[in-house]
C-alpha cells in the first residue's frame, strides 16, 4: 500500500490546483486589478480638475496692479495680505503678519443709541467684586495719533463682526460694520447727526467719531461709535447661568442677548485673583473652521486682569494689551487633498470588494462539495487551511500592493504622505481578518449565488453606513468614545476608521506642508488607529479561531465533536467488549427473523471483529442511521442493524429501490454522516474515530460528479493524483494510463475543462478520479449511469481490472452492470438487506423457475396444458391470453432437455405457432426479493 501522502505534498498539490484555477478565472482576476487601478486614476483626474479651478486668481493670494488698470503684468504687480480678502489671504506669503488691535466679541442688540452691551458679575464678596468691575469700562475717549495701536488699546474696542479662523486678517477692521469703544457713559456731546433708518426710527441717536489711521498696513476710515457698557450684580453664578441661557437668541428670538461678557470672581481678595470667564462662542458653526470666536476671547481676559491691577495699584495702573499677531507662515495654495476626502469611503470599497470574492470561492467549494471529496481523498485539514488561507493572503496581498502602488505612482497624498509601514501593517492586519471573516461566513453559506448578493451588499452597505454615519460619530468630539470603540468591532467600521486617520493625516499634513501619519502619532489623542489596530489584530486571532472550530465541527466527515478540544478531559467510555456484548443480546431477537444468508453474514462478522486484527477491507457491524423525525413525521429508518464483511479483490454490488438506504449507508462509509449506532471498520480503522486515516486509502465516486467547472480532466487527475502521493514520471504515467483506459484521452478531452463535458465524460472522470493513486477502498455510487453501451463496457473493463487487489462498494440500478462486475450482490430493501449472495446463488435461491411460453390457436390451449402437466404436476399458470398461455415451471422438477421434447412432440401434434423458455433474470430476483421486502415492512 503506497504511504500516506505528507503535509507538504498535500499543500503542494492543492496549491497547484488552486494556481491553476486562478489561472483560468482571468475574467476575475482582470476585474479584480482593474478596479483599484480605475478608482485611483478617477481620484487623480477629479484632483486635476479641483486643482485646475483653484488655480483661479479668487483662491491665490490677492493682487492689485499699481498702474490702476485690470490687467497688467507681473512687475507691474503688488501682491500680499492687504490686496486679498479672507479667502485669498489663506494662500498669501505672510513673512510678517500684521497686527490687530485685540477686540472683544459684541452681539447685535436692538438697533437704540448707543447701544448697551452688559457685563454680569458675582463674587463671593460683593463690594470686592463690585469694585473691581467699576474698573472695567474707561470714562472716555482717548486717541492719540502718535501711538496708534497704544491709545486703541487703552479704549475698549469690540465688533459685532464675524471672526475668522486667523488673525492674518481682522474682519472688523476690513468690513463695513462699525467698530465700537465700550464707555460707562456715553457722553451726549458726541451726537453728530441723527441716523435715518428704514424702519423710521429717527429719534434714536447715534454716536460716532470717524477718524483715519493706518492700521497693519491698511488704511482705515471707520466709524468709531460709543457703546454704553454696564456691569450689573447678580447674586450667584447660577443665576449668571440662568440669564445667559434664557437670554440666547434661540429661546428668546426678539429679546437679543446683548451680554457680552459675564465674571465670577469666586473667592478672590487683594491678595489672589481666582475668575471665572463666561465668553460667547456664538459662530462656531460648521463652515467656519473650529472655534473661531476663541480670538476674541484674549480681550476679555486682559479687561478682567487690567480692573483687578487698578483695585490693587490705583486709576492710573494700565495693563496695556496693545495687538494681537499671527504666526508668520509660507505661502500654502489652496489645495484639496480629493483622495484624502473620498478616499474613506471609496477605498473602503476597494478594500473590501476582496472579501465576496474569497467567500464566494470558498462557498464554491463548498456548494459543490468539493472540499469533502477533496477530504475524501486525503486532503488534510492542515493542508487545506493553510493553502487556503495562504493563498488567499499572497491574493490579498498583491491586490493591496497594487492598489497601494497605482495611488503612489499617481502621487495621490493619502498614500505618499503616511508612513509606508503603518499602511502595510494596518492593510495586513485587515486583510487577515476579512481572510477569517470569509472563512467563518462560508461555513453559513450554501449556495454561491446568496453569498455573491449578500457579499456585496454587505460591502455596498458598509461603505455606504461608514461614510454618511459613521463618519459622522467620529467627527462629533462630543459622542462618547466608548460607543465609537464598540462600533468599531464591526470590521467594516474599523476599517473606515483607519482610512479615515490616514485620510485626516494626508490632509493636515498636505495643508500644513509636514509628513502624514508617523508611528508616534499614534499615541495622540485623537488619532483612532491604535485602537483600531488592536480591535481588528484581536478579532483577526478569534474569528480564525472560531471558524476553525465551526469547520472542525460542521464540515461532514470531520469525525469530531463539538467538544473536541477537551478531548483530553473526557471520560473514556466503557471498554469496547462490553458494549458490544450488550448490543449483541439486542440483535438476537432480531436475527430470528432474517434470511439465512443475512443472518450468516452477521455471524461471519462477529467472527470476524472477535480476531485481533481485521483483515477484511470493510466491515460494518449492525450499523444504523435514524432520521430523526421531523414536524410530525415519524423518525425514518435509512439503515437497520446492517452487517456486512467485504475482503479485498471483492466488488460487492448494493442493488435497492429508490430510497432503500444504499446512499444513506454509503453517505455513512464516507464519512457525510454519523451512525446512529453501530460500527464500521475500514481497513480496520473505526469510521466514528478515524475517518482521516481512512481517506488515505480511499476512493470515491459519488453519485452526482463533484468537479471544478474551469479545471480539465488531466488537471483533476494531477491533483488527486498528488494527494494521494503521486509524484514525478510515476503521477505522469498513472495519469495517462487513467485517462486512455476511461477513454478520455483522445480527440483533446484530457485537456478540457470540466464544465464542457458531456454527463458520460463526467462520469468516466468522476470514475477515474476514485481509481487514481491506488485506494484499498473504492465506494461507487451508479458509476455507469448515463453512459452508452460502448462506454459502459469500456468503463467495467476498468473496475474490473481495479478489483483485483481492492475492496470496491458499488451501487447500481442495473442489473447488468451488477451482474457484470460483482462478486457479491445484496438487496437492499427499507433499510436492511434482504439477502446477500453472489448473482448465480441469488438466481437459484430466489428465482428457482423458467417460465415457459407458448403461443398455439385457441382449439389447442388445453393441449398445451397437459404438456406441461406431464412436465411437472407443480407448474402454475401465470399468464393466459388468446392462445398464449405463460407457465411457472419449478428448476429441481424439470430439464431443459425434457422441455425440448415435449415441444417436439406437441409441434408434430398441432401447430405450435412459437414457444420460449426463460430462466429467471437478476431482474426478476430484485423484483420478487424488493415486493417481499416491502409486504413483510407493511406488516411489522
Ligand atoms: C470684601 O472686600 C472689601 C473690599 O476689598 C474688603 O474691604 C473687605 O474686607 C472684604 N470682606 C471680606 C469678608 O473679606
Ligand atoms: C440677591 O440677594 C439680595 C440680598 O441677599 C436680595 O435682596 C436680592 O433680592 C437678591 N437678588 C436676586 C435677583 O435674587
Ligand atoms: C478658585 O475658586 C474655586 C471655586 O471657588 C476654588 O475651588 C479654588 O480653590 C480657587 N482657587 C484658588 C487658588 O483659590
Amino acid at each position: 500500500m503506497a504511504t500516506p501522502s505528507s503535509f507538504w505534498t498535500q499543500a503542494n498539490a492543492l496549491l497547484r490546483k488552486n494556481l491553476t484555477f486562478q489561472k483560468r478565472n482571468k475574467k476575475t482576476n482582470i476585474r479584480l486589478i482593474l478596479f483599484p487601478f480605475i478608482l485611483c486614476v478617477f481620484l487623480f483626474l477629479l484632483q486635476r480638475l479641483i486643482d485646475n479651478q483653484f488655480d483661479k486668481p479668487q483662491f491665490k493670494c490677492g493682487c492689485v496692479c499699481t498702474n490702476d488698470t485690470t490687467s497688467c503684468n507681473d512687475s507691474e504687480k503688488v501682491c500680499g495680505v492687504e490686496y486679498s480678502d479672507q479667502i485669498q489671504v489663506l494662500a498669501c506669503a505672510i513673512p510678517s503678519p500684521p497686527e490687530w488691535p485685540p477686540l472683544l466679541q459684541l452681539r447685535a442688540g436692538k438697533a437704540w443709541y448707543p447701544p448697551v452691551y452688559t457685563m454680569l458679575f458675582t463674587a463671593d464678596n460683593h463690594s470686592f467684586g463690585q469694585i473691581v468691575s467699576d474698573n472695567m469700562f474707561p470714562s472716555a475717549l482717548t486717541m492719540d495719533y502718535s501711538d496708534i495701536m497704544a491709545s486703541l488699546a487703552s479704549n475698549l474696542l469690540g465688533s459685532e463682526a464675524k471672526p475668522a479662523s486667523n488673525n492674518f486678517l481682522e474682519p472688523a477692521f476690513t468690513s463695513d460694520l462699525p467698530i465700537y469703544y465700550v464707555q460707562s457713559k456715553c457722553p451726549q456731546d458726541d451726537l453728530i447727526f441723527p441716523p435715518v433708518y428704514s424702519t423710521g426710527e429717527t429719534d434714536a441717536q447715534q454716536y460716532m467719531e470717524k477718524f483715519p489711521f493706518t492700521i497693519a498696513g491698511f488704511h482705515v476710515d471707520k466709524e468709531f461709535r460709543c457703546a454704553d457698557g454696564i456691569n450689573l450684580w447678580r447674586n450667584s453664578s447660577s443665576e449668571i447661568n440662568n440669564e445667559l441661557y434664557e437670554g440666547h437668541e434661540r429661546n428668546y428670538p426678539e429679546r437679543v442677548n446683548t451680554i457680552f461678557s459675564a465674571f465670577d470672581f469666586l473667592n478672590s481678595n487683594g491678595n489672589e485673583f481666582n475668575v471665572t470667564v463666561w465668553y460667547k462662542s456664538t459662530y462656531k458653526d460648521v463652515t467656519n473652521f473650529g472655534p473661531t470666536a476663541l480670538l476674541r476671547i484674549p480681550r476679555s481676559v486682559n479687561l478682567i486682569s487690567n480692573a483687578y491691577l487698578q483695585y490693587l495699584r490705583g486709576p492710573g495702573t494700565k495693563m496695556l494689551f496693545e495687538f494681537v499677531k499671527e504666526m508668520p507662515k509660507s505661502e500654502t495654495p489652496f489645495r484639496i487633498e480629493i483622495a484624502s476626502l473620498l478616499g474613506g469611503l471609496f477605498f473602503t470599497w476597494v478594500v473590501l470588494q476582496l472579501f465576496p470574492v474569497v467567500l464566494t470561492s470558498l462557498v464554491y467549494e463548498k456548494q459543490q462539495k468539493l472540499r469533502i471529496m477533496m477530504k475524501m481523498h486525503g486532503l488534510g485539514d492542515g493542508p487545506y487551511w493553510m493553502i487556503t488561507y495562504g493563498y488567499f493572503l499572497a491574493l490579498s496581498v498583491i491586490y493591496m500592493l497594487c492598489f497601494v502602488t497605482f495611488g503612489s505612482v499617481l502621487g495621490l497624498k493619502f498614500f505618499t504622505l503616511n508612513d509606508y509601514s503603518i499602511q502595510f501593517v494596518f492593510y495586513f492586519i485587515y486583510i487577515n481578518l476579512q481572510i477569517s471573516l470569509a472563512f467563518l461566513l462560508a461555513s453559513f453559506f450554501s449556495s454561491v449565488k446568496t453569498a455573491t448578493v449578500t457579499a456585496y451588499i454587505g460591502v455596498f452597505g458598509t461603505g455606504l453606513l461608514s461614510g454618511f454615519l459613521f463618519q459622522f460619530f467620529i467627527q462629533d468630539s462630543s459622542f462618547p468614545r466608548g460607543w465609537i470603540i464598540f462600533m468599531e468591532l464591526y470590521p467594516g467600521f474599523a476599517l473606515y476608521r483607519g482610512l479615515y486617520e490616514f485620510a485626516q493625516s494626508a490632509t493636515s499634513g498636505s495643508n500644513v506642508g509636514t509628513d502624514g501619519m508617523r508611528w508616534h502619532d499614534l499615541n495622540d489623542n485623537g488619532n483612532g488607529m491604535k485602537e483600531v489596530l488592536i480591535i481588528m489584530f484581536a478579532e483577526w486571532i478569534i474569528v480564525l479561531f472560531v471558524a476553525y472550530y465551526i469547520d472542525q465541527v460542521f464540515l461532514p466527515g470531520s469525525g469530531k465533536s463539538p467538544l473536541f478540544f477537551l478531548k483530553g478531559f473526557q471520560k473514556k467510555p466503557l471498554s469496547l467488549c462490553k458494549t458490544l456484548s450488550i448490543q449483541r443480546q439486542g440483535s438476537k431477537v432480531l436475527v430470528q427473523m432474517e434470511k439465512p444468508d443475512v443472518f450468516q453474514e452477521r455471524e461471519k462478522v462477529e467472527q470476524l471483529l472477535l480476531e485481533p486484527a481485521i483483515d477484511h477491507a470493510i466491515v460494518c457491524d449492525n450499523l444504523k442511521k435514524i432520521y430523526p423525525g421531523r414536524d410530525g413525521n415519524p423518525a425514518k429508518f435509512a439503515v437497520r442493524e446492517l452487517s456486512l464483511a467485504v475482503p479485498r479483490g471483492e466488488c460487492f454490488g448494493m442493488l435497492g429501490p429508490n430510497g432503500a438506504g444504499k446512499t444513506s449507508f454509503i453517505s455513512m462509509m464516507i464519512g457525510l454522516t454519523k451512525p446512529t449506532s453501530g460500527a464500521a471498520y475500514v481497513q480496520g480503522l473505526d469510521i466514528k474515530t478515524h475517518m482521516g486515516g481512512i481517506y488515505t486509502s480511499m476512493g470515491v465516486c459519488p453519485q452526482h460528479d463533484l468537479l471544478w467547472e474551469s479545471l480539465t480532466g488531466r488537471e483533476h487527475l494531477l491533483f488527486y493524483g498528488r494527494l494521494k502521493n503521486l509524484k514525478g514520471p510515476v503521477l505522469t504515467q498513472a495519469v495517462e494510463e487513467s485517462l486512455k483506459s476511461l477513454n478520455l484521452f483522445h480527440g483533446g478531452v484530457a485537456d478540457k475543462q470540466a464544465g464542457k463535458y458531456s454527463g458520460g465524460m463526467k462520469r468516466r472522470l468522476s470514475v477515474a478520479i476514485s481509481l487514481i493513486g491506488d485506494p484499498r477502498v473504492v465506494y461507487m455510487d451508479e458509476p455507469g449511469t448515463g453512459l452508452d453501451p460502448a462506454t459502459r463496457k469500456c468503463l467495467w473493463n476498468v473496475i474490473r481490472l481495479a478489483k483485483q487487489d481492492r475492496a470496491i462498494i458499488l451501487t447500481t440500478h442495473s442489473m447488468e452492470e451488477a451482474e457484470a462486475l460483482c462478486d457479491r450482490l445484496g438487496i437492499f430493501v427499507n433499510g436492511s438487506l434482504q439477502c446477500i449472495g453472489n448473482p448465480k446463488e441469488l438466481k437459484a435461491r430466489y428465482g428457482g423457475i423458467y417460465v415457459f411460453t407458448m403461443t398455439t390457436s385457441s382449439d389447442h390451449e388445453k393441449d398445451v396444458e397437459n404438456i406441461v402437466q406431464q412436465l411437472t404436476p407443480n407448474a402454475n399458470k401465470i399468464y393466459h391470453l388468446s392462445g398464449t398461455q405463460k407457465f411457472e415451471l419449478p428448476k429441481e422438477d424439470v430439464k431443459i432437455a425434457s422441455v425440448f421434447r415435449a415441444v417436439e412432440v406437441a409441434k408434430r401434434n398441432f401447430t405450435v405457432f412459437a414457444w420460449g423458455l426463460a430462466d429467471t433474470t437478476l431482474e426478476d430476483v430484485f423484483i420478487k426479493v424488493a415486493r417481499e421486502g416491502h409486504a413483510f415492512d407493511t406488516l411489522s
